[in-house]
């Protein structure tokens, strides 16, 4: 079987077969957010992207989606009629955008840290992006690069104990360049129940994910305990997920 996520950077290629496999095909790389038990993972994903496209002033407006992911929000903000560039460091998710969307969506390959632009952009999103980046140099970027607007959805560190990027410093490094919070929405109970659709799934795909993805056993078993400790995580309040808006002082 030749999966184009195949060589997509570990654990996303696993998520992705999951999905592929349950739902039929992958719509997002991001958590959905979750109303109520019955809510499908595409619903809930859509749920996210729908809550992002809210807080979007009315097109035209310059914008800059960083990561991509599989290019499909950046297609539906180009159709929307923005003026929308995204920009990823990992070639592999340009080609599955290009065989997605063509030539219709505007892609730089690159980095945050070292994207070339003499342009500024009158939003910034980040979905499940900004995790990836220090805070530091996140924010001096968007201090070059961000007119008016930064939207951020992700996951982040509310007290120590966790890996991910502490809130506190990434809301202190806002302050610092320049950007003053407008929103923080609290939806880490909407979103934890992504980990639960795999950390349920991982077993029951287990034969899948090591045959056609090469994953040996100790390596399912690490992401299943690793769900289980990142659930603990959300639930002990460890780990929170969060919609902030910035505006440009
Ligand atoms: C979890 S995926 C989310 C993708 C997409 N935004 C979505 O919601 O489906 C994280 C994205 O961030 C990108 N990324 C990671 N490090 C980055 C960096 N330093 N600069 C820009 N994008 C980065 C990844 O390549 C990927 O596209």
């Amino acid at each position: 079987m030749t999966l184009p996520y195949r060589d997509f950077y570990y654990p996303l290629n696993v998520f992705m077969h999951i999905l592929t496999l349950e739902e039929g095909g992958v719509a997002a790389l991001h958590y959905g957010l979750f109303e109520s038990a019955g809510d499908s993972i595409a619903i809930a994903q859509r749920r996210s992207t729908d809550l992002l496209l809210s807080r979007l002033p009315q097109p035209p407006a310059t914008l800059l989606e960083v990561g991509i992911g599989l290019g499909d929000t950046l297609a539906e903000l180009t159709r929307r009629g923005f003026a929308a560039t995204g920009i990823t460091p990992d070639d592999k998710q340009i080609v599955f955008a290009r065989k997605r969307h063509g030539e219709a969506v505007r892609i730089v390959h690159e980095p945050l840290e070292t994207f070339p632009s003499d342009q500024q952009f009158d939003v910034v999103v980040f979905q499940e992006s900004s995790q990836y980046i220090p805070a530091a140099s996140l924010w001096a970027r968007m201090r070059e690069l961000a007119r008016d607007l930064v939207i951020v959805l992700d996951e982040f560190s509310l007290r120590p104990g966790g890996t991910l990027h502490p809130l506190a410093e990434f809301l202190e490094q806002a302050e610092a360049h320049g950007f003053t919070k407008r929103e923080e929405l609290d939806l880490s109970a909407q979103a934890a129940p992504t980990i639960d659709y795999f950390r349920q799934r991982l077993p029951r795909y287990r034969a899948a994910l090591t045959l056609d993805l090469g994953l040996s056993d100790a390596q399912v078993d690490e992401l299943v305990d690793g769900g289980v400790n990142y659930r603990a995580h959300y639930d002990q309040g460890v780990y929170g997920y969060r919609l902030l808006v910035f505006r440009r002082a």
